[in-house]
């Protein structure tokens, strides 16, 4: 009769142990009984970058990376960009359900409701250099609003959390707005509620003298869906940044000023910026294989390729590669996409790229429908910040009311010297 148990042999004393398999995995702490001696600490796990280790039970997003499945709750990310909008997702990733009526009206209510933002804040944004990066600016200001709601520290009282939720979602876009207007000089274009969530967002983003600012149909159904694709991704950078440092039960401001820090580097939410700075230098069709031949000599990578995760085709990818095409009609054609297009075709064919299961990820093109709709490269990765947000408020409630949860502290093998004596500095010889 098979058992759900793991049976392990301590080579280095003989001893045999029987450790529990659930959900296809063992637990680490049932590793340290393992001892050679009395006073042995006990066997841990080696597992930098978290490659093979679980730290959470979740029920929001699933991925399977080998089949390029996505789902937020159990609905396929493919169905939710074709019928949802941004807000309704966002409260599915929240709540675990799809909103009735009733509740999606009250739900985006409160939201337009938050989207203002304190005036003081303006001089926060207005005391950075023109040309400061918006994502610096976002996850500055971002952590600065902790120091506006004190009360979002009461982390254990559901209305509170709840109303934080309400305030970062609507916020978040207020605030790259305008860190956008900042950074090319023009005024703040204040939230607009009668607008949808994107339309509003497009509206802070490109309003000029105009009364009343109209979006365009479909950019407007563009941001939802790349909105949608952002909304959540599992247990990434930046969202175990958000749960590592809540962990320690700081607000969520915080916390998500830290997760928007993780989104910022190049590996993760700066690689869509990244991607068009490389398209750019790659410059044209003809120069494409050159650069495969230095990518694959190690003298850098193609950005916007690889997953740790996925080892087929990004789902998201797909999904923003047809929505490129209609926003491309409306705004003119983006001359780089025939570099991308290009990259990705010898790419997919090449030995190098295929054997190591890299394929395009959601960083590959939406870069190029930001570059068309006007915006600079450095505002990339506000534009995936923002969605985001939905989806670190829901990993750190779900952190927060997770009993087995305690302080992110992991360990660490020590290689430094053995204790020794202190030499008083007349003692130190030089090197
Ligand atoms: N270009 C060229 N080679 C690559 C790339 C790439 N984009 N990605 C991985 N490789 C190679 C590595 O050099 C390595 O080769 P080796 O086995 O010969 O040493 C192999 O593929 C495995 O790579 P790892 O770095 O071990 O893969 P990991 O899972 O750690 O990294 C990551 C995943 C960071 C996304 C990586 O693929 C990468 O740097 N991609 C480019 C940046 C990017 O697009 N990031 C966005 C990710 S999506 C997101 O965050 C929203």
């Amino acid at each position: 009769m098979p058992k759900d148990t793991l049976t392990v042999t301590d080579n280095r004393t003989g001893k045999s142990f029987e450790i529990p398999i659930q959900d296809g995995t063992v637990r680490a702490m049932d590793l340290r009984q393992i001892k050679t001696s009395l006073d042995d600490f006990g066997l841990m796990t080696y597992d930098p970058a978290f490659t093979n280790t679980a730290s959470c039970r979740s029920k929001i997003t699933f991925i399977d990376g080998d089949r390029g499945i996505l789902e937020y709750r159990g609905y396929p990310i493919e169905e939710l960009a074709e019928k949802s909008t941004y807000l309704e997702t966002a409260y599915l990733i929240l709540n675990g359900e799809l909103p009735d009526r009733v509740h999606l009206t009250e739900w985006v209510h409160n939201i337009k409701h938050h989207t203002l933002i304190h005036e003081n804040i303006k001089k926060l944004i207005d005391g950075f250099h023109h040309d400061a990066h918006p994502m610096g600016m976002l996850l500055s200001i971002v952590g600065a609003l902790s120091t506006f709601y004190p009360d979002a520290k009461n982390i254990f009282d559901s209305k509170i959390r709840r109303e934080q939720a309400f305030r970062l979602i609507a916020k978040v876009p207020t605030i790259a707005a305008f860190c956008y207007r900042h950074s090319v000089g023009l005024p703040y274009a204040y939230p607009d509620n009668e607008l949808s969530y994107t339309g509003n967002f497009l509206n802070m983003l490109f309003k000029m003298t105009e009364l009343k600012y109209k979006p365009h149909p479909v950019l407007e159904r563009a941001f939802e869906v790349l909105f949608i694709l952002h909304a959540d991704h599992e247990q990434n950078c930046s969202t175990n940044a958000m749960r590592s440092v809540g962990s320690s039960h700081v607000d969520p401001y915080a916390a998500i000023a830290a997760a928007t820090a993780a989104l910022y580097g190049p590996l993760h939410g700066g690689a869509n910026e990244a991607v068009l700075r490389m398209l750019r230098q790659v410059g044209s069709k003809a120069n494409v294989p050159e650069f495969i031949q230095r990518v694959k000599r190690g003298e850098g990578r193609l950005m916007g390729f690889g997953h740790r995760i996925y080892k087929s085709y990004d789902p998201r990818a797909k999904i923003i590669k047809q929505m490129a095409d209609k926003v491309f009609e409306v705004m003119g054609p983006n001359p780089l996409l025939e570099v991308a297009l290009e990259l990705e075709r010898i790419a997919l064919q090449d030995e190098y790229f295929v054997s190591r299961k890299l394929y395009p990820n959601v960083d590959f093109y939406s870069g190029l429908i930001y570059q068309s709709m006007r915006l600079p490269v450095d505002m990339f990765p506000v534009m995936f910040a923002i969605p985001r947000t939905c989806g670190w408020i829901a990993q750190w409630e779900e952190m927060v009311l997770d009993s087995e949860q305690k302080i992110a502290r992991p360990r660490q093998i020590y290689q430094g010297p053995p204790r020794r004596r202190y030499l008083p500095l007349e003692e130190r010889q030089p090197d």
